[in-house]
């Protein structure tokens, strides 16, 4: 281990953020990683290349540039592996397809990310894995779920637009009883505010499309796993062809350097928007874990670091105008851009459909608008959702 090595296990987020990944030593001293596009890797012999036996063999199974950004995901989840897939939608199938089989049963968290739940009612079903969707807050009590043949848990927390917080360690703790893997879509705490694996989580799951990348212009994922599942991991991966593509790592891990100043920025602007929004007459509820009002606050103070910049909150709305109301509030807006995605410099807003919840469903109180909070100044923020409020009350 060198010094620097041991220095940085005891150091601050932003002080490992500017390390880890990469060693600028082993490359000439440059201090950033080079962009390696590969396909063919040359062998000096045959023996080396029937062993494999040298760092790199092909260019789908690891460059210096993915290999520096796996390391730096390995040193932020304390994970034992870590693998880089095209899309954050990627990051959620490719481990469910390492670690289902037909006649499997798999629980999922019923506030997962829609498209989560698109892949598991539409292939994972044909594929004859029997899906069961579970209530966020269910903690220890998943244990009732698990059948025989369950094989996989996934949590995601706080879940997709409605914020639900979970009990993670209780439920992993259950899995762990059955032997089921636990997986867990991270992307919104980062692994700066929390760490799943360290509550027993088996794999970490990212869309580094959105913090990691923060400027709304790359789409990749990424997968980190503990010791016991990594191997099947790796091995369905290299089995599918499946590999992080060299701009976009690069790109990611330049984008890690200032995660944590970014997200400490998207932090203080979010809850402050949404306690200004809390005291609102207009405004029935605000769904953000850092509130102490949001009824899985008490999870988020106990297991997370912070809170980063996404929430939602519930217009007052009767039903019958709902909808108007909503696309009023969201047309009159400035700043806010209409847009999916999240993580990025520039605040977005947008109304969320909640129709494919069979457990979490919509809210009664009106329609939930979910924003996330850019980089822009906080009164700039408020005064453009103010502009919203009015248009969404001459409806
Ligand atoms: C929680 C969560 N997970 C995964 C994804 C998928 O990421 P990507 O857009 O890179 O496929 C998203 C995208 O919005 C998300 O919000």
């Amino acid at each position: 281990m060198t010094k620097k090595t041991s220095m940085l296990g005891s150091a601050g987020a932003n002080t490992r953020l500017a390390h880890i990944g990469n060693d600028p030593l082993s490359y000439h001293g440059f201090v950033n990683p080079p962009v390696v596009h590969a396909s063919t890797v040359l062998f000096p012999d045959s023996e080396t290349m029937e062993k494999r036996g040298q760092p790199y063999s092909y260019g789908t199974r690891a460059t210096p540039t993915t290999d520096a950004l796996c390391a730096a995901f390995d040193e932020l989840e304390g994970s034992a592996g870590t693998i880089l897939v095209p899309s954050g939608l990627a990051a959620i199938s490719v481990p469910f397809l390492a670690y289902l089989s037909a006649g499997d049963h798999a629980l999922i968290v019923d506030s997962v990310y829609t498209p989560c739940r698109n892949f598991c009612n539409t292939m994972l079903t044909r594929l004859g894995v029997e899906i069961e969707y579970y209530d966020p807050e269910i903690g220890a009590g998943i244990d009732a779920l698990i059948k025989p043949n369950t094989k996989l848990v996934h949590t995601e927390a706080p879940g997709s637009n409605t914020f639900e917080m979970q009990d993670i360690r209780a439920i992993a703790d259950a899995a762990h009883k059955h032997g089921c893997v636990v997986t867990m879509d991270n992307t919104w705490a980062t692994p700066l505010y929390f760490r799943p694996l360290d509550f027993g989580v088996d794999v970490s799951i990212h869309a580094t499309t959105k913090y990691p990348s923060g400027h709304s212009d790359i789409i990749m994922g990424s997968v980190s796993a503990n010791a016991q599942w990594w191997p099947k991991l790796e091995e369905t991966r290299i089995l599918m062809g499946i590999c992080g593509a060299p701009d976009d790592s690069y790109q990611i891990l330049r984008g890690l350097r200032t995660m944590g100043i970014r997200l400490e920025h998207h932090q203080k602007s979010a809850l402050a928007i949404a306690q200004w929004l809390e005291g609102r007459d207009d405004v029935a509820r605000v769904l953000h874990p850092a509130l102490p009002s949001f009824p899985g606050h008490a999870i988020w103070k106990r297991d997370f670091k912070g809170a980063s910049g996404v929430f939602s909150f519930v217009l007052k709305a009767d039903s019958d105008n709902a909808k108007a109301k909503a696309h009023a509030f969201l047309d009159a807006l400035t700043y806010f851009g209409l847009g999916y995605s999240w993580g990025g410099f520039e605040s977005l807003a947008l109304h969320v459909n909640l129709s494919d919840r069979t457990i979490r469903k919509q809210p009664e109180e009106g329609p939930v608008i979910r924003l996330q909070i850019g980089l822009e100044d906080i009164a700039d923020l408020q005064q453009d959702l103010e502009q919203g409020f009015l248009a969404a009350a001459a409806v």
